[in-house]
């Protein structure tokens, strides 16, 4: 059977696009942000393509949506440079100014984004195909994330406007920066997924390299004035350009202190290596993932198949979080591919501004070609697409494919396909997946489902072990933000909740003197003087 709606018609005219989600024309961005100034740029730009394909008099063509500078090593050595001077060695305006005074100059940046939502939501729409409700939902999210980091830092800083007395020392504790952060997100949620780690390490008084992610870019254009008005100069900086260019030499330079990266373990890896001073170099990275489901015989089939609908196809399986592997007992495993490929079959696919859409284009070009071969390569060792039409590609559109029964053979046992293919695997034994999850290189969460408490609690125990979340009867997820984010082995460096960001971006100092009459009478003056931002009980209300 042919699907309902042919893929040559998921694709339309540019015209008939709906008015309220078209952008305001080419967004050509001849300028970025360094040193407090938006510096104009002439050079090579990069031509920025959607996604989304138009039909034309000449066939399907990618919707360009404009361009961003493609700048050199020059460019990005002046920003690190910026970066540096703003820190000053912790000497700088923005690294010793009091927290309050910091939270302040993020709440107004806040504001000054929320001004430009409509915007950046569309581009993310139209950058990316995230659905146009999603694309909300990241930008919403981001906002909340804000506000809840700041309340975490009000916590933080109200515990240490006091002074702790041990064993005739008197000391005040604070979290104090780490200094130039170099930050690179990720194109699957290019707001967000940056945004937690680059206000995190503003807010805690470091100064920043910020390279906005390959497919994702030109989003974060609208906001960079809002950066430059809202931060003293050279606290944010942005660097532009192809990532193999430029940021090799910025590590080389020894002068970044944090990596914070959420990409791949391969890139991490090269990145941390060229840093020459092993020690001074801190890394919070989201890395890879494969994520494992573990359906047992005892688990009810229905939830475990709109779980994982929804853990592996939410924005078209372009998660790191999401299920990309589904263990099924083998008592089950029939029916459980069977009602999840009528699922799969149901999803609403389309273009991302269409309501209810579940299933869009892909941003990453060479993807579509990527999934035919992990599918072609899962044929040739025994197994099937078992959803009708699953697999069907038109340009960058790739319908979901069930593929069943998979076996340790296949490229898609292993790698991270990113994308919508759901690779099914039948066990006979619970050890089976168990000793999967050790042997794999990842290690970030997996979902059990079963109804058995017995069988669940015996599962919990090493698994948590292995990864780093356990979800019962559920798919893997992030949120909420509050809860820990990170993983083992290859798949994170650090965690990253609301408030053990604000801890990964900084390090605890203390003042500290014996308690002598002449100490505490200094202590008091420098207090009573507010000249000093860290010694100092002033409480955040
Ligand atoms: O790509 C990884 C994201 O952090 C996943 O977040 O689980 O909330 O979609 P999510």
């Amino acid at each position: 059977m042919s699907l309902p709606i042919p893929l040559e018609e998921i694709f339309v005219e540019e015209k008939e696009v709906p008015a309220e989600f078209q952008l305001p024309g080419l967004i050509n961005q001849k300028e970025y942000l360094s040193n407090g100034e938006m510096k104009q740029w002439d050079g090579d730009m990069h031509t920025v393509v959607s996604p989304v394909y138009f039909k034309t008099a000449d066939g399907l063509k990618p919707r360009v949506i404009g361009s961003y500078p493609l700048c050199t090593g020059k460019e990005a050595n002046e920003a690190l440079d910026a970066a540096v001077a703003a820190y000053d060695n912790g000497k700088g305006e923005w690294p010793t100014m009091s927290v309050s005074e910091r939270i302040h100059y993020v709440e107004e940046f806040t504001h000054k984004m929320i001004e430009k939502k409509d915007l950046v939501v569309k581009l993310i729409m139209w950058e990316i195909g995230k659905s146009y409700t999603d694309s909300v939902k990241e930008f919403d999210r981001t906002v909340e994330y804000i506000y809840l980091t700041i309340d975490a830092l009000k916590d933080i800083d109200r515990q240490s406007s006091r002074f702790e007395i041990e064993q005739g020392i008197i000391a005040q504790i604070r979290r104090s920066p780490l200094g130039v952060v170099l930050c690179m997100g990720p194109f699957n949620y290019p707001l967000n997924e940056t945004f937690t780690t680059l206000i995190p390490a503003i807010i805690m008084g470091n100064t920043l390299l910020f390279k906005p992610p390959k497919h994702g870019t030109l989003l974060h254009y609208p906001l960079l004035e809002a950066f430059r008005d809202c931060f003293p100069k050279g606290v944010v900086n942005t660097i532009y350009g192809r990532g193999h260019n430029i940021v090799p030499g910025l590590m080389q330079s020894g002068k970044v202190n944090v990596l914070t990266l959420i990409g791949s373990s391969k890139v991490a890896n090269e990145l941390k290596k060229l840093h020459p001073k092993v020690n001074r170099l801190r890394a919070i990275l989201g890395l890879d993932a494969k994520n494992a489901a573990i359906v047992t015989a005892k688990a009810d089939i229905g939830l475990a198949v709109s779980e994982t609908v929804l853990g592996s196809l939410s924005f078209n399986g372009q998660r790191c979080t999401a299920l990309k592997i589904i263990f099924v007992h083998q008592s089950i495993a029939e029916e459980f591919a069977k009602q999840l490929s009528e699922q799969v079959n149901k999803l609403a696919y389309g273009m991302p501004w269409q309501k209810g859409v579940a299933i869009t284009p892909l941003p990453e070009p060479h993807k579509p070609g990527y999934l035919k071969d992990c599918i072609e390569d899962a044929k040739a060792n025994g197994a099937k697409v078992i959803n009708e039409n699953g697999g069907e590609t038109l340009a960058s559109f790739v319908y979901p494919a069930v593929v069943f029964p998979v076996n340790k053979k296949m490229k898609l046992y292993r790698e991270e396909q990113f994308g919508p293919v759901i690779p099914v695997v039948p066990y006979d034994e619970l050890d089976e997946p168990v000793e999967y999850l050790i042997e794999s290189t990842h290690g970030q969460q997996v979902s059990i489902f079963s109804n058995d408490e017995k069988e669940v609690a015996e599962l919990i125990d090493p698994l948590v072990n292995q990864v780093s979340r356990v979800n019962i009867n559920c798919q893997c997820q992030r949120g909420p933000d509050v809860f820990p984010f990170t993983g083992r082995k290859d798949s994170a460096e650090g965690t990253l909740s609301v408030v053990d960001a604000l801890r990964a971006f900084s390090i605890r100092s203390l003042v500290a003197t014996k308690l002598t009459d002449k100490n505490k009478q200094l202590i008091n003056r420098i207090v009573d003087s507010h000249e000093s931002n860290f010694l100092s009980t002033k409480y955040i209300f």
